[in-house]
């Protein structure tokens, strides 16, 4: 391919004598693969080139899907950008075709490797991206609804459009649901005393409604670049949904989920599992930042935790109920070993965490 690829993206780019020692592959996700493009007067460019092909099966060319993708991006970028002086690509483009789709974006730097940070590198890091999230989750999103966003041949808007009090009792009773249908089923728990906690995790949680927001799906490593002077955020996954709700998000990814899922085949070659440690300065981080001197909210972000695990153990629950499981499912979240093994290791941070109230902060005397 991929010559042919490039020379038809700088020709829609209409970028002239650009030599390809100006250009080389820097990166490459599921879904782009990506290069830089350096120019001599200019900052230089990220190109990243939509693949035909991801988790091993040929995709087919959704218009909408792919105007939704970059367009949301581009909206998350602006607010991120209002909300911290370029934490995102401050220039951001895209063309796309049925024969050629790519984004146009400014290079944010090498950033350190995950496995290079210090302990208290990750915990500023995490620190910075907490008191952003928190800026940015404050901030009235220009698009309206709720949910999955949508390009709808004019503008982006949330797949749900209801009242905000209706949605969030909705988010409520839907914890509800999961944790009755994993009660229902032979898994060995201590039932009693994760049903104790959630229904009055629950109780406290419908009394207390959270403020919808842009919120980003897509925080592991691989999508920030971390910079001690300056961090940045790339690729996101933008959807709007509940504020504390996915700042517990992050801090359940770090915590919890990133080394968990290092043995699936997407994330084998990140070794999150050994870097487990410096995952977790950068969830320590991010909680302090997030939650300011407000202590109140490191309650809230545990609780929010509690919850991703509990809907964690339910995916993984009725994936295993699957009689095959699709290339994605596989590549994503392992076999059904896998999957088994990390269904057991939800179930047991949910019984070990209903006697927890809040988080640990993490002690500043630590941050050498
Ligand atoms: N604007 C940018 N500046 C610097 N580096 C970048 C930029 N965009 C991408 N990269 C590098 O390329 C890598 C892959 O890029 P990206 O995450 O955009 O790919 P993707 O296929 O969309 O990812 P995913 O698998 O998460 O969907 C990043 O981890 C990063 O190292
Ligand atoms: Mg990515």
């Amino acid at each position: 391919m991929k010559d042919e690829d490039l020379k038809n993206a700088f020709e829609k780019l209409k970028i002239k004598n650009l030599k390809m020692e100006h250009i080389w592959k820097i990166g490459e996700g599921a879904w782009h693969n990506v290069y830089r493009i350096e120019r001599n007067f200019e900052e230089d460019l990220v190109l990243r080139i939509r693949k035909k092909n991801a988790y091993g099966q040929l995709q087919a060319y959704k218009e909408i899907d792919l105007i939704t993708e970059y367009e949301s991006s581009k909206v998350y970028y602006h607010q991120a950008n209002q909300c911290s002086f370029n934490i995102c690509p401050p220039v951001f483009d895209y063309f796309q075709e049925e024969s050629l789709a790519f984004t146009v974006e400014s290079f944010m730097g090498e950033g350190k490797k995950l496995q290079c940070l210090s302990h208290y590198e990750a915990f500023t890091i995490g620190e910075k991206l907490g008191e952003f999230f928190q800026v940015m989750h404050r901030k009235n999103p220009d698009i309206q609804g709720f949910g999955k966003i949508i390009w709808n041949g004019k503008l982006l808007e949330g797949k749900v459009q209801q009242e905000a009090h209706y949605i969030w009792q909705n988010d409520n009773d839907f914890y509800l649901s999961i944790l009755h249908s994993l009660t229902s089923t032979d898994l060995t728990f201590n039932r009693e005393k994760v049903v104790e906690k959630i229904l009055k995790l629950i109780e406290n949680r419908r009394e207390n409604q959270q403020k919808i927001s842009l919120v980003n799906q897509d925080v592991t490593p691989e999508n920030i670049i971390f910079n001690v002077d300056n961090v940045s955020l790339i690729d996101p996954f933008p959807s709007l949904d509940f504020d504390l709700k996915y700042a517990g998000y992050f801090v359940f990814c770090y915590k919890f989920l990133l080394p968990a899922y290092s043995n699936a085949a997407r994330y084998r070659n990140h070794a999150y599992n050994q870097n487990s440690n410096i995952l977790n300065r950068i969830a320590d981080g991010f909680i302090c930042g997030y939650i300011s001197d407000n202590v109140n909210l490191n309650k809230c972000l545990l609780d929010e935790y509690i919850l991703w695990i509990l809907l964690e153990a339910h995916e993984h629950f009725e994936t295993l109920e699957e009689s095959v499981l699709d290339p994605k499912t596989l590549q994503q979240m392992g076999d059904k070993d896998m999957i088994r093994n990390r269904l057991t290791l939800c179930l047991n941070e949910l019984e070990n965490l209903s006697l927890d109230n809040s988080f640990t902060l993490f002690n500043y005397n630590e941050r050498t």
